[in-house]
């Protein structure tokens, strides 16, 4: 076989490599080669003809030869498709290189190549964000990113809570119980790796939306931070994804350029689904005082991805009269009814709908019409004269009729027959307008200051997505609708959270969901929730972290001397924090301000030790307890 033969075979091995149309994406494998992909090298390597014709062996290594590998996929007599009319299109280059080819832009800010650890348990505290950087800190980010001693373990039930014994497990060893993990997201979401990478179906996040001026926990992060915030966690959560699985993100005007950008660098753009738009308040309130300077704004976006182009949607059908008032305009025209509609089209009687009523003994009045009409949409019908078939001959009395644009017309006695259910029924589009945002604060019995999302969006996004049985996961949980949501639908969650919301915490919420909460979706009537079900609280356990939040929180000088004879006796500090130095100028300390006491003491704390990483499971230092120990190696299916 001919080499580039070969090549295109073991190329469109890999499904992300082809077109609908069965085209091998050059484009797409010469920007992997420029980036040295590790899935795109193996599969070449797996070939002997092309490991052979692509690969030197330098000192019994192999090299990949990326240069030549991209001028013979750019050759032109192997380019038989629209590469060969880009290029021969004028564009811009630098070196005789298109930019597009180059692979060179790319949106690109401080702290980029950055870990940004972004713990916080209070809403109060702010804090100095550390940023690791992925080639200076290497081993500060293995250890930061190891997986967590687990602690504070419970299992709900609607019987009340009691304590793990272990977790329930699938055939194939992975965990069915709903999770709520409270802790540092970032770490948790490397904690569940090896349990759930590739396994989860559909992630939801509504992440801070970084707006200037809202008062916000950490929604005031610089968009640097920002990026690099979100970024960390884009691309472990991708990896939790399963080959057919969804990633959502809900996000306001402010962010929303930025994000897609990033969210097409970690995703690849050709997996980029949809940006939705959806309303999520109503024209009142504060935002209308400024009308003559900025258009008041109610709605936001929702940005999906898939994680392969496996992936596949469950459309859904809803009826029009959901979509807003466009429902009179439309049953104006739907005045006929088929009689006979079960019997062959032939014996069709097509009848006034009052008269039909008449017939039947039955009121005719505006509303018994319009509750006929809607229970009958598949038979009630609006006859018209379409002049694009006035030449038609059609034998008998029915035809299905095909247009140039390829749609079939239903054909009936001279006329095109209009159903109402083609019209009534419509397929979610990328624009809803139909899900109320008001009252949220009752849903689930919790309520959250800002941001708090309805039940009915959830609901919309997971039923697009996702069966029953499926993991859902959200690791910005907030409030828990999300989880609740995915409960009462019967698929498995997983859910994070950073913040303590105390009353109004995802944990109480989800224990009103098992007890039987009937707000939100819980009354609609392919939900029909009558609780049930368990779920279980697990948190990383903390170490230096629990040091820095009590720093965080200390009110006086009083308070950090303190913590800081505590941290003398029990934290980890840096290898050249001189104790006896320390003590030698404590005076000079005592007279910072306190925002300077409380930086000192941060800065002498040992960054890799914030969590207790489960390498350390049985260090003494730790203190893991017995309760600790063997929760922890039953999530991680370690031997004892
Ligand atoms: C708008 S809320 C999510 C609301 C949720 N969808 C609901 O319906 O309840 C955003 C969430 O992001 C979390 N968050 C904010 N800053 C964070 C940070 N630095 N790290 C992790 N999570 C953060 C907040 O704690 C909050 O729960």
């Amino acid at each position: 076989m001919e080499l580039y033969l070969t090549l295109e075979k073991q190329l469109k091995k890999e499904p992300n490599y082809v077109t609908d149309n069965g085209e091998l994406k050059k484009w797409v494998v010469i920007n992997k080669a420029q980036n040295y992909d590790a899935e795109l090298i193996g599969l070449l390597l797996d070939d002997k003809e092309l490991k052979a014709k692509f690969f030197l062996e330098i000192k019994s290594v192999l090299v990949f030869n990326q240069s030549l590998f991209i001028q013979f996929l750019e050759q032109k007599n192997y380019l038989n498709d629209s590469y060969t009319s880009y290029k021969n299109k004028v564009g811009l280059n630098i070196d005789g290189k298109y930019l597009r080819q180059r692979n060179e832009v790319a949106l690109v800010w401080p702290f980029k190549d950055c870990v940004l650890e972004g713990g916080q348990s209070r809403e109060e505290d702010k804090r100095e964000e550390i940023f690791f950087n992925e080639t200076l800190a290497q081993d500060e980010i293995t250890q930061l990113l190891e997986p967590k001693v687990l602690t504070n373990t419970k299992r709900y039930t609607a019987k009340g809570e009691k304590s793990l014994d272990k977790f329930n497990r699938n055939k194939e060893g992975i965990i069915t119980d709903n999770l709520i993990i409270k802790g540092n997201n970032l770490l948790a979401l490397h904690s569940l790796k090896k349990e759930f990478a590739g396994q989860v179906k559909l992630i939801y996040i509504d992440p801070p939306y970084n707006r200037d001026a809202d008062a916000f926990y950490n929604d005031n992060f610089k968009n640097s931070t920002w990026l690099t915030f979100m970024k960390n966690r884009l691309e472990i959560a991708k990896e939790l994804l399963s080959d057919e699985g969804f990633f959502f993100i809900q996000i306001d005007d402010y962010q929303l350029g930025y994000l897609k950008i990033l969210c097409d660098e970690v995703f690849n753009r050709e997996n980029a689904v949809n940006i939705i738009a959806v309303k999520m308040s109503e024209a009142s309130g504060v935002k209308m005082a400024h009308v003559d300077k900025k258009l008041p704004k109610i709605k936001e976006f929702i940005l999906s991805y898939r994680k392969s182009n496996t992936s596949r949607l469950n459309p859904i059908k809803i009826k029009k009269e959901s979509q807003g008032n466009k429902l009179d305009a439309y049953l104006k025209y739907y005045k006929k009814v088929i009689e006979n509609y079960n019997d062959p089209a032939e014996n069709w009687i097509i009848t006034s709908i009052t008269d039909y009523l008449k017939k039947q003994g039955l009121e005719t009045d505006d509303e018994s019409v319009k509750k006929f009409q809607l229970e009958n949409t598949e038979r009630v019908v609006y006859r018209t004269n379409n002049k694009s078939f006035e030449n038609l001959t059609v034998k008998g009395k029915i035809a299905l009729v095909k247009s140039k644009q390829g749609l079939d017309y239903v054909w009936w006695e001279g006329k095109q027959m209009l159903f109402l259910a083609d019209y009534i029924d419509e397929y979610i589009c990328d624009f809803w307008t139909d899900i109320s945002t008001i009252n949220l604060n009752k849903e689930g019995g919790v309520d959250l200051a800002n941001g708090k999302k309805p039940e009915k969006l959830l609901k919309r996004i997971i039923q697009l997505v996702t069966k029953e049985g499926d993991i859902v996961m959200d690791y910005h949980l907030g409030s828990g609708t999300t989880a609740s949501v995915a409960h009462k639908m019967k698929r498995q969650f997983i859910g994070i959270e950073q913040l303590n919301y105390g009353e109004n915490d995802s944990v109480e919420r989800l224990k009103n969901v098992i007890k039987g909460d009937n707000s939100g979706i819980s009354t609609e009537e392919d939900v029909q929730w009558k609780g049930g079900g368990e779920f279980v609280y697990l948190e990383l356990k903390k170490y230096n972290q629990t040091f820095i939040e009590e720093i965080e929180s200390a009110k006086d000088t009083k308070a950090v001397l303190k913590i800081w004879a505590e941290m003398k006796a029990k934290s980890f500090l840096n290898y050249n924090v001189d104790l006896q130095k320390q003590e030698e100028h404590i005076e000079e300390f005592k007279a910072l301000p306190l925002a300077g006491q409380k930086q000192h003491l941060v800065e002498l704390l040992d960054k890799n030790q914030l969590y207790v990483n489960l390498s350390s499971l049985n260090d003494k230092d730790f203190a893991v307890s017995t309760e600790e120990k063997k929760v922890t190696q039953d999530f991680y299916q370690l031997k004892k």
